[in-house]
């Protein structure tokens, strides 16, 4: 859950010899920008993070709400649970220590090895497979729970195509869950520090955050932004009842920085947004 919520970073916090822009970018040019992005940061991101994500361990984002606390999935013992944009399964390992049989689906190659790797380690096997959001490789109403621990969704171009996905493959009146960068975030820069408290863009401008390698033009990272309104008509339109927003508090005595996440910006401001959601039968 890094390499998220960017925009708009500060030149400082970016890759050298990267464009920052906003422009409208499609569904395939974002898929072709972020598994290559991913794939290059895998390694960096389970060094970093995977202390804190437990190899076994599910947290909702970088508050450290763990799903044993929030209960967001319901029960998942004997349920069959998919993980969209499950980068090393830790979630979805935890699902199934839990006695549910948890599946990811992630469009990096390098995060599913690492995913690979801690299955040998704990003998708890996630069996993943790559591929996108957009297009899930399941049949109708294969799976009781699915649910993005910011996974892909906020990397979607294609929002509307994505949903219908997830609602494809549940069956009727299973639950989706997802956690993203909150919104309201949007407005800020992406600076773990005071700075990160100044708004800085208008939160109802959907523009994605667009970065390019300027010697070849080709788009490296997007990200897109949807208002939390955008996500409650979203599920609607869907036949998602909506049965819980959380918005996980900064825990006192929790220092650790995540990117644009601290303790400075969450001590004031909301950095998560957690929406549990029932398809209608
Ligand atoms: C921030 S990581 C989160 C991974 C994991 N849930 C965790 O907590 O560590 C985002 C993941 O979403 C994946 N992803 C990005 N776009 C995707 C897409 N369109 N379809 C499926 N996965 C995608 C990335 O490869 C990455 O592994």
């Amino acid at each position: 859950m890094d390499g998220v919520a960017r925009p708009p970073a500060p030149a400082d916090h970016l890759p050298q010899s990267v464009e920052v822009d906003r422009r409208a970018v499609s569904e395939d040019e974002s898929r072709r920008a972020n598994g290559p992005e991913w794939d290059r940061y895998a390694d960096e991101y389970q060094a970093t993070h995977g202390e804190f994500l437990g190899d076994i361990g599910f947290v909702w984002g970088p508050e450290g709400l763990t799903e044993a606390a929030a209960g967001a999935l319901g029960e998942v013992a004997g349920r069959r649970v998919l993980e969209v944009g499950s980068g090393a399964g830790q979630c979805s390992r935890w699902v199934t220590h839990r006695g549910g049989t948890g599946i990811g689906v992630d469009l990096s190659l390098r995060q599913l090895q690492h995913s690979r790797r801690i299955d040998e380690e704990t003998a708890v096997q996630v069996p993943s497979t790559q591929a996108t959001a957009t297009a899930l490789p399941f049949r109708d109403a294969t799976f009781d729970v699915v649910f993005s621990s910011f996974g892909a969704l906020q990397f979607v171009a294609d929002l509307d195509l994505a949903v219908a996905e997830v609602a494809r493959v549940l069956r009727p009146g299973g639950r989706f869950a997802f956690s993203i960068t909150h919104p309201t975030r949007w407005s800020f820069p992406d600076d773990p520090g005071p700075d990160g408290l100044v708004a800085s863009q208008s939160y109802w401008d959907r523009t994605p955050y667009v970065e390019t390698d300027p010697g070849t033009g080709t788009v490296t990272y997007v990200e897109h932004h949807r208002t939390l309104g955008d996500w409650v008509g979203l599920l609607a339109q869907h036949r998602f009842h909506l049965v819980d927003l959380l918005e996980p508090e900064w825990p006192e005595g929790h220092e650790r920085v995540w990117g644009g996440w601290s303790a400075t910006r969450g001590r004031l401001t909301p950095g998560t947004a957690l929406f549990v959601a029932d398809l209608l039968p």
